[in-house]
Protein backbone atom coordinates (compact mmCIF):
# COMPACT_ATOMS: atom_id res chain seq x y z
CA UNK A 1 0.00 0.00 0.00
CA UNK A 2 2.37 2.40 0.96
CA UNK A 3 6.17 1.83 1.58
CA UNK A 4 8.71 4.34 3.48
CA UNK A 5 11.99 4.29 1.81
CA UNK A 6 13.98 6.26 4.43
CA UNK A 7 12.76 3.92 7.47
CA UNK A 8 12.56 0.41 5.46
CA UNK A 9 8.56 0.27 6.57
CA UNK A 10 6.19 -1.01 4.30
CA UNK A 11 2.50 0.11 5.22
CA UNK A 12 -0.31 -2.48 4.67
CA UNK A 13 -4.04 -3.44 5.13
CA UNK A 14 -4.03 -6.56 6.84
CA UNK A 15 -5.24 -9.49 8.45
CA UNK A 16 -4.35 -11.06 11.82
CA UNK A 17 -4.15 -14.56 11.19
CA UNK A 18 -0.45 -15.24 10.48
CA UNK A 19 2.42 -16.13 12.52
CA UNK A 20 4.00 -12.58 12.21
CA UNK A 21 0.75 -11.43 13.98
CA UNK A 22 1.22 -14.22 16.80
CA UNK A 23 4.75 -12.96 17.25
CA UNK A 24 3.74 -9.59 18.06
CA UNK A 25 1.01 -10.31 19.83
CA UNK A 26 2.85 -11.96 22.32
CA UNK A 27 5.15 -9.88 23.13
CA UNK A 28 2.47 -6.88 23.76
CA UNK A 29 0.84 -9.57 25.81
CA UNK A 30 4.46 -9.99 28.23
CA UNK A 31 4.46 -6.53 27.98
CA UNK A 32 1.42 -6.60 29.77
CA UNK A 33 -0.51 -5.10 27.06
CA UNK A 34 -4.15 -6.58 25.62
CA UNK A 35 -4.59 -4.29 22.47
CA UNK A 36 -3.60 -7.21 20.30
CA UNK A 37 -4.81 -10.37 22.17
CA UNK A 38 -8.29 -8.16 21.68
CA UNK A 39 -7.63 -7.97 18.09
CA UNK A 40 -7.28 -11.36 17.53
CA UNK A 41 -10.45 -12.19 19.76
CA UNK A 42 -12.84 -9.72 17.89
CA UNK A 43 -11.66 -11.22 14.13
CA UNK A 44 -11.43 -14.62 15.14
CA UNK A 45 -15.19 -14.52 16.96
CA UNK A 46 -15.85 -12.22 13.67
CA UNK A 47 -17.18 -9.08 16.36
CA UNK A 48 -14.47 -6.60 14.22
CA UNK A 49 -13.21 -7.74 10.66
CA UNK A 50 -12.83 -3.89 10.01
CA UNK A 51 -15.55 -4.08 7.29
CA UNK A 52 -18.00 -1.66 8.39
CA UNK A 53 -17.99 1.79 6.39
CA UNK A 54 -14.45 3.66 6.69
CA UNK A 55 -12.86 0.68 8.78
CA UNK A 56 -9.51 -0.58 8.04
CA UNK A 57 -6.62 -2.40 9.93
CA UNK A 58 -3.22 -1.37 9.08
CA UNK A 59 0.18 -3.54 9.50
CA UNK A 60 3.81 -2.13 8.92
CA UNK A 61 6.51 -4.54 7.98
CA UNK A 62 10.13 -4.78 7.99
CA UNK A 63 11.09 -7.14 5.99
CA UNK A 64 9.03 -10.07 7.08
CA UNK A 65 8.79 -9.24 10.73
CA UNK A 66 5.50 -7.42 11.63
CA UNK A 67 6.54 -4.69 13.14
CA UNK A 68 3.10 -2.53 14.26
CA UNK A 69 -0.43 -2.10 13.97
CA UNK A 70 -3.06 -0.14 14.07
CA UNK A 71 -7.29 -0.16 13.38
CA UNK A 72 -9.58 1.99 12.54
CA UNK A 73 -12.66 1.35 13.69
CA UNK A 74 -16.47 3.27 14.02
CA UNK A 75 -16.48 4.06 17.53
CA UNK A 76 -18.78 1.39 19.03
CA UNK A 77 -19.03 3.84 22.38
CA UNK A 78 -20.73 6.02 20.23
CA UNK A 79 -24.09 6.08 18.18
CA UNK A 80 -24.63 6.73 14.79
CA UNK A 81 -21.36 6.29 12.31
CA UNK A 82 -19.63 9.73 12.71
CA UNK A 83 -17.05 8.71 15.20
CA UNK A 84 -13.97 7.05 13.97
CA UNK A 85 -12.11 5.05 16.66
CA UNK A 86 -8.18 4.28 17.04
CA UNK A 87 -7.71 0.85 18.12
CA UNK A 88 -5.48 -1.51 18.91
CA UNK A 89 -2.11 0.34 18.06
CA UNK A 90 1.21 -1.29 19.26
CA UNK A 91 4.77 -0.47 17.85
CA UNK A 92 7.18 -3.55 18.51
CA UNK A 93 9.88 -2.05 21.55
CA UNK A 94 12.59 -2.47 19.07
CA UNK A 95 10.61 -0.28 16.75
CA UNK A 96 9.63 2.36 19.00
CA UNK A 97 10.82 6.11 18.64
CA UNK A 98 11.62 5.39 15.41
CA UNK A 99 8.43 7.66 13.82
CA UNK A 100 6.33 3.94 12.96
CA UNK A 101 3.85 5.25 15.64
CA UNK A 102 3.18 8.49 13.67
CA UNK A 103 2.99 6.68 10.26
CA UNK A 104 0.55 4.10 11.61
CA UNK A 105 -1.86 6.89 13.47
CA UNK A 106 -1.56 9.33 10.63
CA UNK A 107 -1.99 6.95 7.99
CA UNK A 108 -5.48 6.28 9.96
CA UNK A 109 -5.86 10.03 10.44
CA UNK A 110 -5.87 10.50 6.57
CA UNK A 111 -8.61 7.56 6.18
CA UNK A 112 -11.00 9.26 9.09
CA UNK A 113 -11.22 12.34 7.67
CA UNK A 114 -12.75 10.91 5.04
CA UNK A 115 -15.28 9.04 6.87
CA UNK A 116 -15.59 10.33 10.25
CA UNK A 117 -16.24 13.47 11.86
CA UNK A 118 -14.15 13.26 14.70
CA UNK A 119 -11.52 10.23 15.77
CA UNK A 120 -11.46 9.59 19.52
CA UNK A 121 -9.13 6.90 21.16
CA UNK A 122 -8.64 5.60 24.52
CA UNK A 123 -4.94 5.72 25.32
CA UNK A 124 -3.13 4.23 28.61
CA UNK A 125 -0.81 7.15 30.41
CA UNK A 126 2.07 6.26 29.03
CA UNK A 127 1.27 7.04 25.36
CA UNK A 128 -0.86 10.42 26.39
CA UNK A 129 2.29 12.58 25.12
CA UNK A 130 2.32 10.69 21.75
CA UNK A 131 -1.14 11.59 21.11
CA UNK A 132 -1.00 14.69 22.29
CA UNK A 133 2.43 15.23 19.82
CA UNK A 134 0.49 14.32 16.67
CA UNK A 135 -2.31 16.95 16.99
CA UNK A 136 -4.97 14.80 19.57
CA UNK A 137 -6.76 17.42 21.96
CA UNK A 138 -6.99 15.73 25.81
CA UNK A 139 -10.37 14.89 26.94
CA UNK A 140 -11.72 14.99 30.64
CA UNK A 141 -14.49 13.48 31.97
CA UNK A 142 -15.81 10.46 29.10
CA UNK A 143 -15.36 6.96 29.92
CA UNK A 144 -14.14 5.95 26.61
CA UNK A 145 -11.75 8.80 24.89
CA UNK A 146 -9.23 10.20 26.89
CA UNK A 147 -8.34 11.81 23.54
CA UNK A 148 -9.82 13.25 20.44
CA UNK A 149 -9.13 15.12 17.06
CA UNK A 150 -12.04 17.00 15.19
CA UNK A 151 -12.03 17.18 11.89
CA UNK A 152 -12.47 20.84 10.41
CA UNK A 153 -14.14 22.18 7.61
CA UNK A 154 -11.81 21.65 4.58
CA UNK A 155 -9.25 20.16 6.98
C1 LIG B 1 2.69 4.64 21.84
C2 LIG B 1 3.48 4.01 20.69
C3 LIG B 1 2.51 3.46 19.65
C4 LIG B 1 4.37 5.09 20.05
O1 LIG B 1 5.00 4.53 18.90
P1 LIG B 1 6.42 5.05 18.36
O2 LIG B 1 6.68 4.37 17.07
O3 LIG B 1 7.44 4.91 19.42
O4 LIG B 1 6.13 6.61 18.14
P2 LIG B 1 6.92 7.60 17.14
O5 LIG B 1 8.36 7.28 17.15
O6 LIG B 1 6.23 7.61 15.83
O7 LIG B 1 6.68 8.99 17.87
C5 LIG B 1 5.89 10.04 17.29
C6 LIG B 1 6.07 11.27 18.15
O8 LIG B 1 5.56 11.05 19.47
C7 LIG B 1 6.60 11.18 20.42
N1 LIG B 1 6.42 10.12 21.39
C8 LIG B 1 6.46 8.79 21.17
N2 LIG B 1 6.20 8.10 22.29
C9 LIG B 1 5.98 9.03 23.25
C10 LIG B 1 5.65 8.96 24.61
N3 LIG B 1 5.51 7.78 25.22
N4 LIG B 1 5.51 10.12 25.31
C11 LIG B 1 5.67 11.31 24.70
N5 LIG B 1 5.95 11.45 23.37
C12 LIG B 1 6.11 10.31 22.67
C13 LIG B 1 7.90 11.03 19.67
O9 LIG B 1 8.95 11.74 20.30
C14 LIG B 1 7.55 11.61 18.31
O10 LIG B 1 7.63 13.02 18.32
P3 LIG B 1 8.15 13.80 17.00
O11 LIG B 1 7.60 13.06 15.80
O12 LIG B 1 7.59 15.13 17.12
O13 LIG B 1 9.61 13.70 17.06
C15 LIG B 1 4.42 2.87 21.20
O14 LIG B 1 5.23 3.39 22.23
C16 LIG B 1 3.67 1.65 21.72
O15 LIG B 1 3.24 0.79 20.95
N6 LIG B 1 3.52 1.58 23.06
C17 LIG B 1 2.89 0.44 23.71
C18 LIG B 1 1.43 0.29 23.38
C19 LIG B 1 0.62 1.55 23.52
O16 LIG B 1 0.74 2.33 24.44
N7 LIG B 1 -0.30 1.73 22.53
C20 LIG B 1 -1.22 2.85 22.50
C21 LIG B 1 -2.58 2.33 22.77
S1 LIG B 1 -3.84 3.55 22.52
Amino acid sequence: MSGSPETGYVLKRFRPIMPAFDALQEESRLEGYWMLVRLADGWAGGRNKFLKRGEALFGAWHGPELAGVCGLNIDPYFGGMRHGRVRHLFVSARHRRNGLGRVLVETVIDRARQYFTVLNTRAPKEAFGFYERLGFQPVAGEEFVTHRMIFGKGG
